[in-house]
């Protein structure tokens, strides 16, 4: 692997867990001002301290976070699609690898839809993509399952879509955590990250999804409702810190979360940041 590649990846990774902890903030490109979401800057301020990496689109990131940032951005460059469409594997990449690179980032993501009526498209412009980012020294992270492909979040399909992105030279893969995930990991010879898809009933869901994933083999989350569609979304993200890097169990990180209550950061307090 390139130096300058090598080197990207590893600033959003942990040198003593190996783990990460991203923080997806690039619904927006085909949901629309999703809620909590609707003021990128106010939602992203309080958190951008307490993640290894922020993952959104060129948009967003141009207007919501100020350049003086340190965290690692992960650029979503594929879209075309919306929600007002069935089809949300209709993808293309919509971001060059050139204003990438201005914008200095990390890695760079794109969904691929195994199984959809794009499927080709979105894996072919996955390997074009790794192509770009080899020559530029720019990681890949392709991303599996979004929408409608959620329906099929089983092992079997999971593996499938984890194993063909990294054959076609992904760096990394972001997915979802699934019953049996020990055989999505098992196939994907790069390191997984978990989405945490829509708000789940609690917060201790999302803690306990987080812990059996890196108990299973994830190497971090890339994680976005069910931190900031929280009621506490920086205790949340700390609580979630706390099991991806330090071992916590879910109880452990229960009590961190309850303690962080006690000592809110408002989210208004972000607005002007
Ligand atoms: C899809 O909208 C994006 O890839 C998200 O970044 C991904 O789904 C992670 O966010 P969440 O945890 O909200 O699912």
């Amino acid at each position: 692997m390139d130096w300058g590649l090598q080197n990207r990846l590893n600033r959003m990774f942990s040198i003593a867990s190996h783990n990460s902890v991203m923080l997806a903030v690039d619904h927006g490109y085909f949901m629309g001002p999703t809620r909590h979401l609707e003021n990128a800057r106010a939602t992203i301020a309080p958190l951008l301290p307490h993640a290894d990496a922020l993952a959104l689109t060129r948009g967003i990131l141009r207007h919501a976070v100020e350049p003086t940032t340190s965290t690692p951005i992960v650029l979503r460059v594929s879209g075309g699609a919306t929600i007002l469409k069935d089809d949300l594997s209709h993808e293309a990449l919509t971001t060059s690898m050139e204003d990438a690179v201005r914008l200095n980032v990390s890695a760079v993501a794109m969904s691929v839809f195994v199984g959809a009526p794009h499927e080709h498209e979105s894996l072919i412009h996955l390997a074009q993509l790794v192509d770009q980012g080899e020559e530029y020294g720019v990681p890949v992270m392709a991303i599996t399952a979004v929408g409608k492909e959620l329906e099929k979040r089983d092992a079997r399909y999971l593996a499938l879509a984890c194993r063909v992105s990294a054959e076609l030279g992904a760096h990394l893969v972001k997915t979802y955590y699934c019953e049996d995930f020990g055989k999505v990991v098992e196939g994907c010879p790069v390191p997984l990250v978990v989405a945490g898809g829509p708000k789940l009933d609690s917060d201790r869901a999302a803690l306990d999804l987080a812990r059996n994933a890196i108990d299973e083999g994830a190497h971090g989350i890339d994680m976005g409702r069910n931190i900031w569609q929280s009621d506490h979304p920086v205790a949340m993200l700390k609580a979630l810190r706390a099991i991806v890097h330090d071992k916590a169990t879910v109880r452990e990180a229960l009590d961190l979360l309850e303690a962080e209550k006690a000592h809110p950061s408002p989210r208004a307090s972000a607005a002007t940041a």
